[in-house]
């Protein structure tokens, strides 16, 4: 039986399990798809496992996206422009890492039909996921890439990987089509942004890459002063289903009942 794995620290909420595990069954695959909780140390040997062939594949999450990378045979053109992994596979002798996380976003965005070309664009956070938002969202020809982060090194240390990133310090705004939060800031339905939501708006497009809870503070306020919002429960299933499709050459559908297994 085939066994494939998501990997972080912490990782009991994640929901891929439960995605993954839905698509192998409706798709008749003898298969499973387990969580594991692991520390650094333990990176080399769960992707060894992957060159025997005893795992066929892993999903990386938070905080090893990029701790993953030294361990692996190679790397996807996106995977290294981002210095980010989501997904790893073996072919032909080797184990690969992948970035998922950027077509993810972006089929998400193509799902809300919201067009990013030509729009200025603030990111708030600079942590694990903001370099594949970036990367997509200079794939879709965004005019102007704006981040902030509490700890601004982090944001500095983003301009080395793409060009043209502005930087502003945390807690300051800017004018803004679109916002994305990209920090971990919602997850425990707290309110810790500090963010002026009249200084921008109405008819602005608010975005949280949080998907639980359904509707982060940050989505909430910015509804209430006349906003469009959306979470990140669409990227989260177009990354899997990325990862899906590189795993089982076969591409699960993404029905209602998809959709409602993530609520
Ligand atoms: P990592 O820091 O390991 O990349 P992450 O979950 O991918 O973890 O990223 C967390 C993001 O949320 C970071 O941008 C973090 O800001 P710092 O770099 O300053 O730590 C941000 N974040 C978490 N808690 C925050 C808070 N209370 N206020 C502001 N930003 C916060």
């Amino acid at each position: 039986m085939k066994k494939y794995l998501v990997i972080g620290s912490p990782i009991e909420h994640s929901l891929s399990p439960k995605l993954h595990n839905y698509w192998l069954k409706e798709n008749n695959i003898e298969a499973i798809y387990d969580k594991k909780k692991l520390d650094e140390k333990d990176l080399q040997s769960i992707i060894s496992e992957v060159k025997e062939e005893k795992i066929n594949g892993i999903n990386v999450t938070v905080p090893f996206k990029k701790s993953v990378i030294p361990f692996l045979d190679e790397l996807s053109p996106e995977a290294k422009d981002t210095q980010s992994v989501n997904t790893i596979y073996f072919q032909n002798g080797i184990t690969i890492g992948h970035n998922t996380d950027i077509a993810g976003f972006e089929l998400a965005i193509k799902y809300a039909k919201y067009d990013i070309l030509g729009k200025k664009i603030f990111i708030l956070g600079a942590g694990g996921v903001a370099p594949s938002i970036i990367y997509s969202l200079k794939k879709m020809k965004a005019s102007k890439i704006t981040i902030s982060n509490r700890t601004k090194e982090k944001a500095e240390n983003l301009t080395n990987l793409f060009e043209g990133l502005e930087i502003v310090d945390w807690g300051k705004t800017i004018d803004f089509d679109m916002i994305i939060n990209a920090t971990s800031v919602g997850l425990k339905n707290e309110d810790g942004l500090n963010f002026d939501y009249s200084a921008n708006g109405p008819n602005k497009f608010y975005y949280d890459v949080i998907y639980n809870p359904r509707e982060t503070i940050f989505l909430k306020r910015a509804k209430l002063f006349g906003n469009r919002t959306e979470n990140g429960k669409m990227m989260f299933i177009y990354q899997a289903h990325q990862a899906f499709t590189i795993w089982n050459k076969l591409m699960p559908e993404i029905d209602d009942k998809v959709v409602k297994l993530i609520e």
